[in-house]
């Protein structure tokens, strides 16, 4: 096969390879523009487990590699006159030169011709002169543009600026991470060596400091002696080099993200950071380039065509690369946020920092470095004053709001059971709620609870608007504290334009097939075209629905439970003033946020009033109604939580979303967490996470990490209820109390897990 790789970095040159390795009769150039010798930037990271791919592939280069690698297993972070390490991390690094020398090397051994100071302006002579033309040139790609009508790129430039410099100045010991504060913000270093005098020194920070500083009117020169005054502490008189002599001005860019909807066109393929660009904060760049390389070698040998050896490239590195994307989209975004992290404790700042892409979790940190995480477990655990002897993971430790002190972090979510009688929860609800409280839950939030008959979402909805009600709640809240030391939240709310409808198992959100009652909401818009028209809320209608909320609050006092939480979330009454969707009110009560969530305040200030001052109030939000601009983004989320906190709510339930039916919600593993934490970091509001969190795992890195305060868990109880007991089980945690009759079961399943753990560990 006649092969042309234009651009000769690791994705081209680590293909040519490939190919001669798989079969020496091809005929295949490299094009480079360069000098063999002359390249942009300094080291690049690789991991073990890239290594190890690279010497499956090709254990004569992959020695070499390794022969040039520095080694290093530790993690530095020097925030707020601090260092932390932690170890077990496991990267290599190496000089992106030597790289490329190795790999011209091993090239021209293999037989590949190397053509280089040969710049190439267009694709289309060697398309047809060659059988295959490999378009490696990189980020900037000239072929990919070419043909952009066909590869289809998308490129989202990021919002941080970074120059990629060098130092003599040693980080040997470590992979460094240095924050310093200066006069105009926050900026930050990520520091590696890559040979025995030479470290990579990449410095980003965010726009408006990089403006303050000036660097965009600055010289290179005049750039590197500002750089070299801010960590002039931490380069022991060392200078900063700079080799980007290419790039005009200072040398400061900023990231952009690259993927292509289609990777190949006729006989020309993308390949490496031309196709796709993963940010250096997860250090992917080359081991994308290089493993697409090596992909794309073996499905030209093992498919029966150049197009199908084309098609199942794109299949799976595609799947490869959105992977890294996604990991490295959560590590820059961490990075451009970080004013939202800088107020955190070192401990947590670090830990923070070492999970933010998302790749790492809890236990794979109990992994690597096991005193490092004990030590941070230990700090949680003192910072929620636990009075327990043992060192215990986050999700163990005590929550206190007001005079309620939970026992544990977990929270079983808010679930409608649509098994009330008229309003009266029945003997399902003492069952269902009763084997919850018994599987070790901290919290137990019950459903959401109605406050008058027209305020059901459904006929089988609970309520709390008729003293048989209260009766029967008593009953189970009753149940919970005799027999459990769990903690009982009443969630109270009003249907709103989502009211009178079937049952959640029947056809969901659609009105009754007969018996309909009229609704209301912030505005005369239906929840669908299905659904009826409600009445807009007038003062009479706002007055007699607060005074519902404040009778059925009190009911609850009485009936015994802890906490409250007001449902103003999921396109409900109080949530449809909140949003703009539903909200188009041009009184007092619409418009501007204030004065969306004048009505929600209105009715929070009126419970309170009546709730004893000490028990918590909640209250559970939609953060994103999922339509974009139109709707409620993630950062009026932190506004809303702002103004619930001026009034004295105790901390947000943080959901999102069922607001609309325009909604298109990104579902993923733990994908409403960030709008707690940001919350959290950024109104500084205590907060519940919740949403496709399952793993005890996700739980405790939500907690360590500071991105809630507590955890709901919904459609997990609903399959376990016992999900507690059971995880503290798993993970060998002996501090949660059982229920004294299920003792030996208790002991059983203890003595299982161990023997479990030992045979894990012994195959
Ligand atoms: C600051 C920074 C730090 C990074 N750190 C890491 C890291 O730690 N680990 C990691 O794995 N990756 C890292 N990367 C990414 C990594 O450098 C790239 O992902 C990797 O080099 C991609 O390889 P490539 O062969 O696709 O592209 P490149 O390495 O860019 O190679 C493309 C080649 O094509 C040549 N070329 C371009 N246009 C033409 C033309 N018209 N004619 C002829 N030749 C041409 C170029 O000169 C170049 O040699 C980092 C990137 C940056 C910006
Ligand atoms: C059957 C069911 C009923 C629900 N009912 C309520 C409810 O009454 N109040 C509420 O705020 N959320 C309700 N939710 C939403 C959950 O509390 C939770 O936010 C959602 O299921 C996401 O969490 P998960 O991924 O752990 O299931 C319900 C969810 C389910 C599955």
């Amino acid at each position: 096969m006649k092969v042309a790789c234009l651009g000769g970095g690791p994705a081209g040159l680590y293909f040519a390879i490939s190919m001669k390795l798989r079969d020496a009769a091809h005929d295949i150039v490299v094009y480079e523009r360069n000098r063999p010798d002359d390249t942009f930037g300094w080291g690049v990271v690789l991991s073990d487990e890239t290594l190890a791919n690279l010497s499956a592939n090709d254990p004569g280069s992959a020695e070499a590699i390794r022969q040039h690698f520095a080694y290093w297993d530790d993690i530095a972070v020097h925030y707020r006159g601090q260092r932390i390490v932690s170890t077990g991390h496991g990267f290599c690094g190496i000089g992106r030169k030597q790289l490329l020398i190795l790999l011209q090397q091993r090239a021209r051994e293999l037989g590949v011709k190397l053509r280089f100071e040969t710049e190439i302006e267009s694709a289309a002579e060697f398309a047809k002169t060659h059988d295959l033309v490999i378009a490696s040139d990189g980020l900037n790609s000239k072929i990919r543009n070419e043909l952009a009508p066909c590869f289809r790129p998308d490129t989202d430039v990021r919002k941080c600026k970074f120059v990629w410099l060098g130092t003599h100045q040693k980080f040997d010991d470590a992979f460094t991470f240095i924050f310093e504060e200066t006069e105009h913000g926050w900026i930050w270093a990520h520091a590696y060596q890559f040979d025995s005098d030479t470290a990579t020194f990449i410095i980003e920070c965010s726009e408006a400091t990089w403006d303050k500083f000036g660097f965009a009117a600055m010289t290179n020169d005049e750039s590197i002696a500002t750089c070299e005054r801010i960590f002039a502490k931490y380069l022991g008189g060392r200078g900063l080099m700079s080799n980007a002599g290419h790039l005009r001005g200072s040398g400061w860019l900023n990231f952009p993200r690259v993927l292509c909807e289609r990777w190949s066109h006729e006989n020309i393929v993308l390949m490496g950071d031309a196709a796709a660009t993963a940010h250096f904060s997860i250090g992917s760049g080359t081991k994308l380039a290089m493993e697409s390389a090596v992909a794309m070698a073996d499905y030209l040998h093992s498919e029966s065509s150049m197009q199908a050896a084309f098609r199942k490239y794109e299949d799976a590195r595609r799947s490869e690369v959105l992977r890294l994307q996604s990991a490295a989209r959560n590590s820059l975004e961490w990075f451009e946020n970080i004013e939202r992290y800088l107020h955190l404790d070192p401990v947590q700042f670090n830990y923070s920092l070492l999970t933010r892409s998302q790749r790492i979790s809890h236990e794979n940190l109990r992994l690597r470095d096991k005193a490092w995480l004990e030590g941070a477990e230990a700090w949680f655990q003192r910072r929620a004053d636990s009075n327990s002897p043992n060192v215990r993971r986050p999700m163990f430790a005590p929550f206190r709001l007001r005079d309620m002190t939970l026992k544990n972090r977990i929270v079983v979510s808010p679930m409608a059971q649509y098994k009330a009688v008229d309003g009266c929860p029945t003997d399902w609800h003492l069952v269902h709620y009763g084997e919850r409280a018994k599987g070790g839950a901290g919290l137990v939030c019950i459903e959401m609870t109605c406050v008058s008959p027209e305020g059901r979402i459904t006929p089988g909805c609970t309520g709390l608007y008729a003293p048989g009600h209260e009766a029967a709640w008593k009953r189970i809240a009753d149940f919970v504290h005799t027999e459990t030391d769990a903690k009982i939240c009443c969630q109270l709310g009003h249907s709103g334009a989502k009211g009178s409808t079937q049952l959640g198992w029947e056809e969901m959100d659609a009105p009754l097939r007969q018996g309909n009652w009229p609704v209301l909401s912030a505005s005369e818009i239906p929840w669908s075209p299905c659904n009826q028209r409600p009445k807009a809320m007038d003062r009479a209608d706002m007055d007699r629905v607060r005074d519902q909320f404040v009778a059925a609050t009190r009911m609850a006092d009485r009936a015994g439970f802890d906490m409250l939480e007001l449902h103003c979330a999921h396109g409900y009454l109080l949530s449809s003033f909140i949003t703009p969707l539903s909200n188009t009110r041009t009184d007092d009560y619409g418009g501007s946020l204030a004065n969306r969530m004048r009505y929600p305040l209105e009715v929070f200030h009126a419970v309170r009033r009546v709730w004893p001052a000490g028990k918590p109030i909640s209250v559970r939000i939609s953060a994103n109604d999922w339509v974009g601009e139109e709707g409620i983004e993630p950062e009026d989320a932190v506004e809303i939580a702002r103004m619930l906190q001026e009034a004295g709510v105790d901390i947000c339930n943080v959901s999102a979303g069922q607001t609309s039916i325009r909604a298109r919600p990104v579902y993923g593993r733990m994908f409403q967490t960030p709008f707690s934490d940001r919350i959290r970091n950024e109104a500084g509001m205590a907060t519940m996470a919740v949403g496709n969190i399952y793993e005890p795992d996700h739980v405790n890195s939500i907690l360590m990490a500071g991105r809630a305060d507590l955890v709901c868990l919904a459609r997990p109880h609903l399959a376990d209820p016992y999900w507690t007991l059971h995880a503290a089980a798993k993970l060998g945690d002996r501090g949660e109390s059982w229920p004294a009759p299920y003792h030996q079961g208790r002991d059983q399943l203890y003595r299982l897990a161990e023997s479990a753990g030992t045979m894990a560990t012994s195959v």
